[in-house]
């Protein structure tokens, strides 16, 4: 389940409905899906989109979208540096970025017009919606895996505008999840 910080007001929000409250107020949606039927370990693309076919639907009919994909992300990814940099100043997008995380885990943090930054750490079944025009900025979290289901009304419009206003660099795109596991050297600092 995901985890909300607010960095600002050293506030983090764990419960599920306080979650889903906090974020509609900053305009982000966040859902938690559930597979159709139990998925084994190794699944293909096709597989996963199978697996949650009902709420990927659910979501073109209401928003509009109207393709899906999967991405694969492992520390082997070729190029995965450059791809994360891509991702990880402060940006929008003409289109809305959904996201349901099928596997690993990663940070968006929102900077809303009104609002304070705020940090979503969001894992395996967690759906985000980050409308369109809104500022944010993504960091995958230490073991840089994540494997998500995208959905698009045009993949076109999901290229990322800067804002080259740094503010992504007085945040630190810290996960408190389980996944990680810190090496010996780090436990001993
Ligand atoms: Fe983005």
């Amino acid at each position: 389940m995901a985890i909300v910080t607010i960095p600002d007001e050293n506030r983090t929000i764990t419960d599920v409905n306080e979650i889903k409250d906090y974020l509609e107020s900053i305009d982000i949606d966040y859902e938690q899906w559930q597979p159709s039927q139990p998925l084994p370990a190794e699944t293909t693309a096709d597989e996963v989109l199978a697996a949650y076919a009902e709420d990927i639907d659910r979501l073109k009919e209401l928003d509009g979208y109207v393709t899906a994909d999967v991405i694969d992300v492992l520390p082997t990814t070729p190029g995965l540096e450059a791809m994360l940099a891509k991702f990880k100043s402060e940006h929008w997008h003409d289109d809305d970025e959904v996201r349901f995380i099928i596997e690993g885990r990663g940070i968006f943090h929102i900077h809303p017009p009104n609002g304070v930054v705020t940090a979503i750490e969001v894992t395996a079944g967690d759906l985000i919606r980050v409308p369109g025009g809104t500022l944010h900025w993504f960091n995958l979290c230490e073991d840089q895996r994540i494997r998500a289901i995208r959905l698009f009304i045009d993949p076109a419009g999901w290229v990322p505008r800067y804002t080259d206003s740094g503010m992504a660099d007085n945040y630190q795109p810290l996960c408190f999840g389980t996944s990680y596991i810190p090496s010996p050297t780090v436990l001993a600092q």
